[in-house]
């Protein structure tokens, strides 16, 4: 299941984060330092380093903002969220398909976590660079995401993934993974289906013991497949 979430951040949010971003100086450092021996030979970007100060201010920003978020927490469902990080990807630089590690070590806590869901929020209006497309596979095919500023797309962390070459300007961008309390994506895509439909119901004065009932089962069916 793969979602796009609007308007994640505020405008002002967005530009306090580029500000701090485009000021980063040393900050930001080659982005192979995080990735996996699979992911290492294909990938050239840069990243702020997850230890930095701005990196700290950066990820209060997002993190408090995606908890705010009804469609995020419906979609994803979260358990543990992994500190965002922050890449860019200049001219000629991009990622080639791989598929993200399965298990990561929380940097500021060492504990770990597991990556059902990864998410791209976009920190850069599209036409400010051309290429930077995430495409992402599934079952049904290659999906791109080349989403406004402040906008988000989250999608199954066992996707196989790239983001195609920035061919001018310059592609900046939050990512981060979450460990969700439903560890099966069939599981959760069900549970965003019949949340959505609960919510299109109780805006429609529909029938209230029938609501109720979904209501129910929604939450007998994550009771019974939440892991917490
Ligand atoms: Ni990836």
């Amino acid at each position: 299941m793969l979602v796009c979430i609007p308007q994640v951040l505020t405008p002002e949010e967005i530009a306090q984060l580029r500000a701090l971003l485009d000021h980063a100086g040393e900050a930001w450092v080659d982005g192979r330092v995080t990735a996996g021996y699979s992911g290492a030979p294909v990938k050239f970007n840069q990243q702020i380093d997850e230890q930095s100060q701005v990196a700290r201010q950066c990820q209060h920003i997002v993190a408090s903002a995606l908890e705010r978020h009804p469609l995020f927490i419906s979609a994803v469902l979260p358990n543990v969220l992994y500190p965002p990080m922050f890449n860019r990807y200049g001219e000629g630089m991009g990622f080639g398909l791989h598929v993200d590690g399965g298990v990561r070590l929380h940097p500021h806590n060492g504990s770990k976590l597991r990556t059902d869901v990864s998410g791209t929020l976009f920190l850069a209006e599209p036409d400010s660079y051309d290429g930077g497309e995430l495409q992402i596979e599934d079952t049904y095919g290659m999906h791109s995401a080349k989403l406004p500023a402040g906008d988000m797309v989250i999608y199954p962390s066992t996707s196989l993934h790239q983001v195609t070459p920035v061919t001018r300007g310059v592609r900046v961008a939050c990512f981060t993974w979450i460990q969700s309390l439903v560890r099966d994506t069939g599981h959760r895509t069900l549970l965003f289906d019949l949340d959505n439909a609960i919510q299109q119901l109780n805006a429609t004065d529909a029938d209230a013991g029938a609501r109720r009932t979904l209501v129910g089962t929604y939450h007998n069916l994550l009771r019974q497949w939440s892991e917490v």
